[in-house]
């Protein structure tokens, strides 16, 4: 009579071959979303100084870091605009010419195969940095799923695969489809940031898109950090309305409600790894106190393994070459 283990899970660890052989989760490049800005201008590459290794673009130089992009193997853009000019109610996030419908026009007309999804909301247009139309100190919803539509038709228009609010107005997944559907974009898919909580996390973001409220925070439209539920019913509501890929954001601190929203929907999902979380693994790394690309490496996979078939992730390149090099 043996005392010993007859079933030993090390057995399948002992090699890479082994290992690869018993991985549950895979991780391409085809997986990732690179997000990026853009601003005016011509040959600008402006770095952000809390995300390194970040930058704010013009629309040619974005169009260089795309094919850079591609050629590593990445598929899809996720585009937020920077206007020279703001205003109260965000009037250059519907212009035909904002910075962002000429970006895209360039980027279909240069660089058809990758995939565009543009950021719709209206924090980096208005004056006030809100995410819509304030009226008596608050965002007023359904004012502001007027604009919102308007924007989202706006770079179908100029060619985007697919449009992301990213705003958490009531009902503005259905608002955008149906003005997508009248101005006969009926292909152009929506990416509905459904569980969007009011983060801690987005502070680099609010710098690199120089968005932040100039009064009040977004915990009126945003969701409480506590509520799990709340995210289910946010992300059906969203699905009812027509999005095609719902997402959680940010990811790493809520991987459990992005494992719940897999299980219980089963639809296309897509999680944020949010400014703050990449400027975490770097702020560390800086100092020596850990592996930067293994730690980045292994939050991606932690947000795929729990169930997200899209990341979103400024280390999206970075990822991608570690893959490419093995
Ligand atoms: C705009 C928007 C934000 C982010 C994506 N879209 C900022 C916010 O809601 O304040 C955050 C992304 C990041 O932190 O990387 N509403």
């Amino acid at each position: 009579m043996t005392s010993f283990p007859r079933l030993r899970l090390r057995r399948l660890r002992r090699t890479p071959g082994l290992r690869e052989f018993a991985r549950e989760t895979r991780l391409t490049a085809a997986d990732l979303v690179y997000p990026l800005f853009v601003r005016p201008g011509e040959g600008v590459r402006e770095p952000i100084e809390s995300m390194p290794g970040q930058s704010r673009f013009s629309p040619d130089t974005l169009l260089r870091e795309a094919e850079a992009a591609y050629a590593e193997g990445i598929r899809a853009l996720l585009l937020f605009g920077l206007p020279d000019e703001k205003d109260e109610r965000g009037s250059e996030a519907d212009a035909e010419d904002g910075v962002i419908q000429r970006t895209v026009r360039l980027l279909k007309g240069e660089l058809p195969e990758i995939v565009v999804i543009t950021d719709v909301c209206l924090c980096a247009y208005t004056s006030h940095g809100h995410c819509g139309i304030v009226r008596d100190g608050e965002v007023a919803n359904d004012e502001t799923l007027e604009r919102l539509a308007s924007q989202a038709a706006s770079h179908a228009a100029a060619g985007a695969d697919v449009v992301a609010p990213s705003d958490m107005m009531d009902g503005r997944v259905a608002a955008i489809r149906d003005a997508l559907d009248e101005a006969g974009h009926e292909q152009t898919a929506i990416l509905s940031y459904a569980a969007k909580y009011a983060s801690a996390f987005y502070g680099p973001f609010r710098e690199a898109a120089e968005s932040a409220p100039a009064f009040g925070d977004r915990r009126g439209y945003q969701m409480d950090p506590a509520n799990a539920e709340e995210a289910i019913r946010e992300v059906a509501l969203d699905l009812s309305e027509g999005a095609d890929i719902i997402m959680v954001k940010p990811a790493l601190a809520y991987l459990d409600v992005l494992a719940r929203v897999k299980r219980e929907f089963g639809a296309p999902t897509a999680a944020y790894q949010v400014s703050g979380e990449y400027a975490m693994v770097h702020a560390a790394a800086e100092r020596g106190w850990l592996d930067g690309e293994a730690a980045m490496r292994e939050s991606v996979l932690a947000i795929r393994r729990a169930g997200a078939d899209l990341v979103i992730t400024y280390a999206a390149r970075q990822v991608a070459r570690g893959l490419l090099s093995g």
